[in-house]
């Protein structure tokens, strides 16, 4: 189990080869989703799994034309059925709960050798139409999955210096 080495590996992959991911290896990236944890275990969390090309284009317009959308072989979106539950810290937990399992979809497709690209730029509204995503449901993201064609360097990462303070908040 090498966990971190998954999570050095992964990149934002925004170019993509057009060889299909096989279904086992969707299926393992989905169940990574399904097994990540949730506020209050209510796993409210709904994915829908887009290999049809006319709709990934459709996607991709929707996404404010970021190409590779429609290029990836698959999308998923990660939506949320509920979305009024509040935890006791004040936070809503849809955004969060969703949010662990599409990273852990991230980290489970670069152990698979795949790549994956977060898209948060996309009209709600219009992905909604396209996928008869009913009211009440919240897309939070939409995910590409595929082979990577070109693999990028790593992008920079503040120091863990920067990041922590020990025992209290330190200005
Ligand atoms: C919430 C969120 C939204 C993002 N939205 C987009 C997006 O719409 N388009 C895109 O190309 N990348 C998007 N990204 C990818 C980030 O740009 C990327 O994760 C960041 O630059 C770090 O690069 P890395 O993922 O390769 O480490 C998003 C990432 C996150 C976490």
């Amino acid at each position: 189990m090498d966990v971190l080495k998954a999570i050095r590996s992964r990149r934002s992959i925004r170019k993509y080869d057009n060889r299909e991911v096989e279904e086992e290896k969707l299926v393992r990236v989905l169940e990574s989703g399904r097994l990540s944890p949730s506020a209050s275990n209510r796993q409210e969390r709904r994915f829908v799994v887009i290999r049809d090309a006319s709709t990934r284009k459709a996607l991709c317009e929707a996404a404010g034309n970021q190409k590779f959308v429609a290029e990836a072989p698959v999308v998923i979106a990660a939506c949320s059925i509920e979305t009024e539950y509040i935890m006791f810290c004040g936070q809503r937990a849809y955004p969060i709960d969703t949010a662990i399992a599409v990273d852990h979809m991230t980290l489970q497709a670069a152990e698979e050798g795949l790549g994956t690209c977060w898209i948060g730029a996309f009209d709600e509204r219009k992905v909604k139409n396209i996928l008869n995503i009913p009211d009440g449901v919240r897309v939070v993201a939409l995910l590409t999955l595929g082979y990577p064609s070109t693999i990028p360097l790593p992008t920079p990462r503040k120091s863990l210096d920067d990041l922590v303070m020990r025992e209290k908040w330190r200005s």
